[in-house]
């Protein structure tokens, strides 16, 4: 069910945009109305995130995310509107209203929690009686220790059809719950029956600690697949969580350590890594970039040194990075993953790699290196230009100069040479950031489309004028008198229309108007959109003059598309209206 507005609004209200912008963002209170830091959303070096306090809204002029504290505690801590409302509402201690729905769907969820914890109390107490025997044995086998089997509450699925399901049966849990919890399937003569069997179970655990999902390994390869995941239920989302997230948090180093399989996470914990997680049998999302992002600033990618691992660690730089994260890439040479590593080489020597690990910028350059036959001429040219343009992406000078040298004796050129190429490179990618940054400051002042590509306007010039008015009525809710009986009909951005109406229905209603309350239960692009043009100045010593010509303005434009009938109608109304007016 939807929160009731009026509660968001209260919400909004006791959540002043400054104090809690102010506990990611560090602001700089600067001439003029606004409060000035670098954005939490791209990364920068010159402050171009902006908070207004009169307005209570944020905009970015870099990256033209926009929009209210709602807004920004979704996007910051990666929440959905609800979760958000909730979030601030815990913040100004305040009590979530509660419906009948919003109630049945939380024991809902309350229930499947119970179920999985239960369940995996289960598979752990499996481990000491003979149905666990077999995972007891792989357990011995892959070295792992009982304080790491406690510590991560490792289980066994017995070999069995129904041990589970019907183990929950008689604790009152329905057929349909452990279907939807993914703990059992439904066969085709009906019948339920278990999804884990004959496996070592790792339970998955959430930021809260609940039990969210479960991962189990085959003992033995032959048959099936090596691990089966929990599909996306009720309380879990797989691109939403990591594995071993809810230990990595609290770790005391400064770092993630990003793994590829549950067993390397595991092995990494119990030799003293404690900061290792991995994503469940699905390649690295952007929200779990930011999930990292909210307990660390950095990442190391420990992947498989596999072909598949390296094209793996390529792919999550390019989404580690954009999510603000330093990224590094461990090279294990001599061992397959993680796990193996520490077996054959212990914890010292994993450690060792973690010091040396070779930022992304080398990692870049052997992976590079990979590609060419380092034999030819043609192929120690190709691998120099892609270099070279690897090379020119790192700012840091030192840096650039001491793998420019190794790229040089790689190649077998004079490290001057190679210096030449590498400096051309940067200048050129300078001038062409500049011409970008030209080209958005000149959309930017040529007021052309907004940003959003979704929210393009089909008529501008109406659309500019739907928001002046926008603009004006939020400036000074009290112009709602003077609106000439405009109705949302008359607009042609629907999206703007939809705030004409709210600001209306909220002056009859004598209810509280601000950009931030106008903001709620928009889409982020329309809130990028909304904080984009209310920065336009308007003058309001002749507010009420301007207001005439937009709404004007937009009706001569909306009568370009009609009848003549209703244009000499315009006519007759412009003339009445400055009969009236003098
Ligand atoms: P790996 O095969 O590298 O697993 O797959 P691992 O954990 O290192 O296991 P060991 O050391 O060989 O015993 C990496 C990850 O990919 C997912 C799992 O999350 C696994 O940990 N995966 C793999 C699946 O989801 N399904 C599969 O069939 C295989
Ligand atoms: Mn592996």
């Amino acid at each position: 069910m939807a929160i009731p507005e009026r509660f968001i609004e209260e919400v909004i209200a006791r959540n002043d945009i400054v104090e809690v912008v102010s506990e990611y963002v560090h602001l700089t209170k600067r001439s003029g109305a606004n409060q000035f830091g670098l954005c939490p959303f791209h990364s920068e070096k010159t402050p171009s995130f902006s908070v207004t306090p009169d307005k209570q809204i944020y905009h970015c002029f870099g990256c033209g995310k926009g929009g209210n504290v709602i807004g920004f505690i979704m996007e910051i801590e990666n929440l959905s509107f609800r979760d958000a409302v909730e979030f601030l509402a815990r913040r100004a201690h305040m009590e979530m209203p509660e419906d009948g729905e919003d109630r049945q769907i939380r024991d809902h969820r309350a229930r499947i929690f119970e179920l999985n914890r239960q369940a995996a109390r289960w598979f752990y107490e499996n481990l000491s009686k003979p149905g666990g025997a077999a995972a007891v044995e792989y357990i011995r086998k892959r070295a792992l220790t009982k304080k790491t089997v406690i510590g991560f509450g490792l289980g066994a699925a017995p070999d069995d059809w129904y041990a589970l399901t019907n183990e929950m049966r008689s604790r009152g849990y329905s057929d349909a719950e452990l279907i939807e919890a993914g703990l059992a399937k439904k066969g085709r003569n009906g019948g339920v029956y278990d999804v884990f069997r004959n496996r070592l179970v790792f339970p998955v655990i959430d930021v809260r600690g609940n039990v969210v999902a479960f991962s189990g390994r085959i003992l033995s390869d032959d048959g099936g697949p090596k691990y089966l995941n929990t599909p996306d239920t009720p309380v879990y989302s797989k691109s939403r969580n990591l594995f071993a997230l809810n230990l990595a948090k609290r770790s005391k180093r400064d770092m993630f350590i990003l793994a590829e399989g549950n067993v390397d996470v595991v092995m990494l914990h119990q030799a003293g890594f404690d900061c290792a997680v991995a994503s469940l049998g699905t390649a690295l999302t952007a929200e779990q970039a930011r999930l990292m992002k909210n307990y660390k600033e950095k990442v190391v990618i420990a992947y498989d040194s596999d072909g598949a691992g390296m094209k793996a660690a390529q792919r999550a730089i390019g989404i580690l990075e954009p999510a603000g994260l330093q990224v590094r890439v461990l090279r294990m040479e001599g061992a397959k993953d993680p796990d193996e590593f520490i077996k054959a080489r212990g914890p010292d020597a994993f450690q060792a790699l973690l010091d040396r690990s070779a930022n992304h910028v080398e990692y870049r350059i052997l992976a590079a290196k990979a590609k060419y036959d380092m034999d030819t001429d043609d192929g120690r040219l190709g691998f120099l230009r892609e270099a070279v343009e690897l090379l020119a992406e790192n700012p840091n000078r030192v840096e650039r100069e001491l793998y420019t040298a190794r790229v040089a004796s790689m190649v077998g050129v004079t490290k001057d040479a190679a210096g030449i190429e590498v400096e051309k490179a940067v200048k050129k990618r300078a001038f062409s950031e500049k011409r970008q940054r030209d080209r958005q400051t000149m959309r930017l002042d040529a007021n052309l489309q907004p940003r959003d590509r979704k929210s393009r306007y089909d008529n501008l010039a109406s659309a500019r004028a739907e928001e002046g008015v926008i603009r004006l009525l939020l400036a000074d809710p009290e112009l709602t008198r003077f609106t000439d009986g405009l109705t949302s009909a008359e607009f042609s951005a629907p999206f703007l229309g939809r705030l004409y109406d709210k600001i209306i229905r909220k002056a009859e209603n004598h209810e509280t108007i601000s950009p931030a309350i106008i903001a709620a239960g928009l889409e982020p692009g329309e809130a990028a959109q909304f904080t984009e043009f209310l920065r336009e100045p308007e003058e309001l010593s002749t507010a009420r003059q301007a207001l005439s010509n937009y709404i004007d303005k937009i009706r001569e434009s909306g009568m370009e598309k009609k009848t003549d009938q209703d244009l000499a109608a315009l006519f007759e109304r412009k003339k009445q209206k400055m009969g009236h007016g003098g």
